[in-house]
């Protein structure tokens, strides 16, 4: 059971995903300062802090209790997984915002106790947010949206981690060549979306714990199976390779990422 009424926190992430969306629509009409962190393609802009900010401030007004990890480092860490715990990317795909003015995401994931309560994540630029849980439907701008199939791999198209697609890093480009086609957004939060409507059938990729926890919520909801590579369930506070897919291909892609030499 828990603490937390779900409606009542779908309706307030809802609210505040809409308030992000029109102060960054409202940033980009001006000069977005970029800075890197710990490599050239790292990238953070004032837009993420501000939005962090942002978020951080509305989680602590209605639910103070809760712990938050946010990726900018302006909120206090979540030492472990006890309590209410929120996990915040202000802008996930930071180099999309920056190059491309599209294809980039706002993720917020909630968890209790190490258990998932619930999900969302905004298509930005196309004003689409997903939200789901393991006990809250999968919805798409507050509109019930059809679970996915179950396809083969070979049938589905397979977001992946272009560095390690491109470097075959666990047979990944070996994988991909095995399904419908290889996509790679650049963006975690705009794959689990496509996931959650059908448009891909799995997800691989290198996340730290603010990339994955809103997919990981959304998709208690229709079925997503989320692990390791060997796998292992997610521990969410460790960064870590991340297979995410439908049933069928998710078997498929451990198989694949363990049996070939
Ligand atoms: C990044 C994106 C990208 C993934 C990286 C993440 P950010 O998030 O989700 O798709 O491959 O690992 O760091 O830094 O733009 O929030
Ligand atoms: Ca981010
Ligand atoms: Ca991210």
């Amino acid at each position: 059971m828990t603490s937390v009424a779900i409606a009542q926190l779908d309706q307030n992430v809802r609210t505040w995903l809409q308030e992000s969306r029109d102060q960054i629509l409202a940033a980009m009409a001006s000069k977005v300062n970029v800075d890197t962190k710990t490599n050239r393609n790292d990238l953070v802009t004032n837009v993420d802090k501000a939005n962090q900010l942002f978020l951080i401030g509305k989680i602590r007004q209605a639910y103070p209790q809760a712990h938050i990890e946010g990726e900018e480092g302006t909120s206090a860490k979540a030492a472990d997984l006890t309590g209410l715990v929120f996990f915040v990317d202000p802008i996930d795909g930071t180099m999309n915002f920056v190059r491309q003015r599209a294809n980039f995401a706002v993720m917020i994931g909630v968890y209790e106790n190490g258990q998932p309560l619930y999900g969302a994540i905004m298509d930005v630029m196309a004003n689409a947010v997903v939200t789901g849980g393991p006990d809250w439907p999968l919805q798409l701008n507050h509109k019930a949206l059809s679970a996915p199939g179950d396809p083969e791999l070979a049938a589905g198209l397979l977001g992946v981690n272009g560095p390690m697609a491109l470097k075959n890093k666990l047979h990944l480009g070996d994988i991909a060549l095995a399904s419908s086609g290889a996509r790679m957004s650049g963006s975690a939060g705009m794959e689990f979306n496509a996931i959650a409507r059908g448009q891909l059938v799995g997800y691989v990729s290198y996340l730290q714990p603010w990339d994955i926890a809103a997919g990981l919520a959304i998709g208690r909801s229709f079925g997503l199976i989320v692990t390791r590579p060997d796998g292992e369930p997610i521990k969410l506070l460790e960064p870590g390779i991340v297979v995410a897919a439908m049933p069928r291909a998710q078997e498929q892609i451990l198989l694949m990422m363990n049996e070939l030499d």
